[in-house]
């Protein structure tokens, strides 16, 4: 005789690979019905993952194929990424995970991987933001090809949107080749007020890419936002490597969640290896290589991240693998807290 209490004894044999706990446990089966032979129910996981959502649900289909009696099985996977259970009231909108995008050192690629770690979590249906806080060089306009954002209604800043990813730019602000004279604290409280005067919507993540450095801007702006973690971009080579641990270092110091270290430009001209020797040190994760590719560069300057404009390269692989294991650190980081998979506001 099938019923619900066979069916979840068969579906607690199957575990989450991230979270090493069962389906049945993190409470990711509902709807389940059973009607006669055929049983159906929805799978909803914590993170958007790709492959990870085959591999699930190919499981559960094999341990609820085995009930003797059971002939039909309809899976609906669905995906319901967690709040790290901060308080984002200075957002004012139900974002519930903040990434910063950070380094030591200027022109590691912070932009590329903050625009190329959004597409890759929006094409694989997360909801995400786009911030781009760099008021020294905001590229990520350019990057993602917009130009300009909408009208502001009721004093609120509307995204411009590309590639399913909402994107906001102290760029749209500043004309182009007009100095930024704001410094320090007031700068600081201008992007607080700045990033918390757009009309976000519901997110799962709010990608921020941070200014360069260790001095005092993205330090303020790591203290004043709510973040869930912070990933650090980090080259090869040695010299970038020191600033990028200094980085590493200030956000321990400020109980950032360290959601791991990414290497970028990997190849012949600038070395191998740093970025892991690194998350070794820190004992961080590590969160995989990009390598240096002129598809990476031509996408950025043309308004098409080389996830888009060329997603079979090896440097978009990785960066898709990246932004997975990003989402699994969040996942993590939410289940260990315990916190309620509802929205904060
Ligand atoms: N893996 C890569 N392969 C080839 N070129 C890359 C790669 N990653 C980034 N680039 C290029 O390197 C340059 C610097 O990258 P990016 O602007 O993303 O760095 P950044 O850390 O944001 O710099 P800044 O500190 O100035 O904000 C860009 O022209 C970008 O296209
Ligand atoms: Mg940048």
């Amino acid at each position: 005789m099938v019923n619900n209490e066979t069916v979840l004894k068969a579906l607690s044999k199957v575990q989450e690979p991230e979270l090493h706990k069962d389906l049945v446990t993190l409470n990711m089966i509902q709807n389940l019905e059973v009607n006669g032979d055929t049983v159906s129910f929805s799978i909803v996981l914590t993170t958007p993952a790709c492959p990870l959502k085959n591999l699930i649900e190919k499981q559960a289909r094999a341990a609820v194929q085995a009930i003797p009696g059971v002939r039909n099985i309809q899976i609906h996977m669905g995906s319901n990424v967690p709040s790290d259970g901060r308080d984002r009231g200075l957002l004012q909108f139900p974002i519930r995970n903040v990434i910063a995008v950070a380094s030591g050192k200027g022109g590691v690629g912070k932009s590329t991987v903050s625009a190329n770690l959004s597409i890759a979590l929006a094409n694989c249906g997360a909801r995400v933001g786009l911030m781009d806080a760099d008021i020294y060089g905001p590229n990520i306009p350019t990057m993602m090809g917009i130009h300009q954002i909408p009208a502001p209604r009721e004093n609120k800043l509307i995204p411009a949107e590309s590639f399913g990813v909402k994107i906001m730019s102290m760029g749209f602000l500043v004309k182009p080749g007009q100095p930024l004279i704001w410094r320090g604290p007031m700068l600081v409280s201008a992007i607080r007020q700045f990033i918390s005067d757009v009309e976000w919507g519901e997110l799962d993540y709010l990608i921020i890419d941070l200014p360069p450095g260790t001095g005092d801007v993205p330090l303020s702006l790591a203290q004043a936002l709510p973040l869930s973690g912070v990933v650090i971009v980090t080259m090869p080579q040695s010299v970038s490597l020191e600033d990028a641990s200094r980085g590493l270092e200030m956000f321990k110091t400020l109980n950032v969640p360290i959601l791991g270290v990414i290497e970028n430009m990997r190849g012949d001209i600038f070395g191998a290896g740093g970025g892991e020797d690194m998350a070794k040190i820190a004992q961080v994760p590590f969160l995989g290589a990009i390598p240096m590719e002129s598809s990476v560069r031509v996408g950025g300057d043309s308004g098409k991240p080389v996830l888009v404009s060329n997603p079979d390269s090896e440097a978009a692989r990785s960066l898709q693998v990246i932004a997975e294991k990003v989402a699994a650190r969040i996942s993590i980081i939410a289940n260990d807290q315990n916190s309620p998979v509802i929205n904060i506001i």
